[in-house]
């Protein structure tokens, strides 16, 4: 039995890892993960559906964060990255390459088929977790697919708060923990809680997420079809990246926390006849050359965030700050 689990992963694996994109091959795929991981656990409807709430933002209920593995595309870059960043390690050092995975979900969603294409002798994993039911689920799962032997350590703690035991030992720090314009989830106190403690050379996965602010055509859906720019770039909001982090906290005093800087953005009205929306777009660098771009996953929709139609001023003036609260997000104020 857990030789064919493995064995089916391992399938899925090459499909999630093609630089092709066949979309029914994709789609079949997740849908056969999909079946063997629910086929492992299946959810009572009671209770498992509430996310946690904390005063640095919120984490998905159980249910909730399964579902995630639906987005094709999202599961697809992230499987697909996670393996080129091991064997890009792989091909410099023998030893293991030790992966902290912060908010596993339910099924370790993105290293279960990641797995089953290495050995327990070059890959580890610690398997971090806040919500109890969900921890226990992907225990679970990585119980029956035969995967223990892959991990260094189960654990059960908020990721924004935990130390980890032996920084220096992690080579690649995952995490999807966010909402398209890191609206809500956790990702940011995430990251900047753990990517200090590795060392330098430890890889961050994704690498990087932008969010930018932009004003959308009019016709913005019929450009996407025919390949013309479909919206007219104001400027970054927020960066999460390695480089960001270290930059920002490279002044900080001690227990000093982070502030984003605010940004404004001006729109001249004569640009409102072509390109009335202004929003917010989401483009995530998974590791190197793969990108989730804009409307390839629920990850990098666009948001609408205010449409000018009724508007007749000469020129208008936003400020954007990213604010890391109870309600994560980029908060917008009309000059
Ligand atoms: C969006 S779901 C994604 C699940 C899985 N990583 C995937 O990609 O399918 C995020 C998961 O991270 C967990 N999580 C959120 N905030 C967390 C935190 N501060 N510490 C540990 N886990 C967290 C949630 O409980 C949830 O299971």
């Amino acid at each position: 039995m857990r030789k064919q689990i493995q064995a089916d992963l391992s399938n899925i694996a090459d499909v999630l890892r093609k630089e092709t994109l066949n979309y029914k091959e994709l789609s079949e795929s997740i849908n056969e993960f999909q079946e063997i991981v629910s086929g492992i656990h299946s959810f009572r409807k009671d209770g498992e559906i509430e996310s946690l709430h904390f005063d640095n933002g919120m984490a998905l209920g159980t249910s909730y964060a399964a579902m995630c593995l639906k987005d094709c595309m999202r599961t697809k870059m992230f499987v697909k990255g996670i393996m080129e960043a091991i064997d890009t390690l792989a091909s410099k050092s023998m030893g293991a390459i030790h992966i902290l995975y912060a908010g596993t979900g339910p099924y370790a969603t993105l290293l279960l088929p990641v797995l089953a294409k290495y050995s327990s002798e070059r890959v580890k994993c610690s398997l971090l977790e806040v919500n109890a039911s969900t921890f226990e689920s992907m225990k679970a799962v990585i119980k029956e697919c035969g995967f223990e032997d892959f991990v260094v350590e189960y654990i059960h703690a908020d990721a924004t708060q935990f130390e980890i035991d032996n920084p220096k030992s992690i080579d690649i720090l995952v995490s999807e923990t966010m909402q398209r314009a890191l609206d809500s989830e956790q990702q940011v106190p995430i990251v900047m809680n753990l990517l200090p403690q590795l060392r330098s050379d430890a890889i961050l996965i994704p690498e990087k997420i932008d969010v930018s602010a932009v004003q959308m055509r009019i016709d913005w859906m019929h450009a996407t079809k025919t390949g013309d720019p479909f919206c007219k770039q104001l400027g970054s909001v927020i960066e999460l990246s390695r480089n960001e982090i270290e930059r920002m906290t490279a002044g900080l005093k001690h227990g000093e926390q982070i502030q984003f800087s605010s940004k404004v953005f001006t729109v001249s009205s004569a640009s409102l006849k072509t390109h009335n929306e202004l929003s917010l777009l989401t483009e995530i660098q998974i590791f190197d050359t793969t990108w989730l771009r804009t409307f390839d996953s629920g990850l990098t929709v666009p948001k609408g965030v205010y449409s000018f139609s009724d508007d007749t001023e000469k020129e208008f003036k936003f400020k954007m700050q990213y604010v890391v609260d109870g309600d994560p997000g980029v908060r917008i104020e009309r000059q």
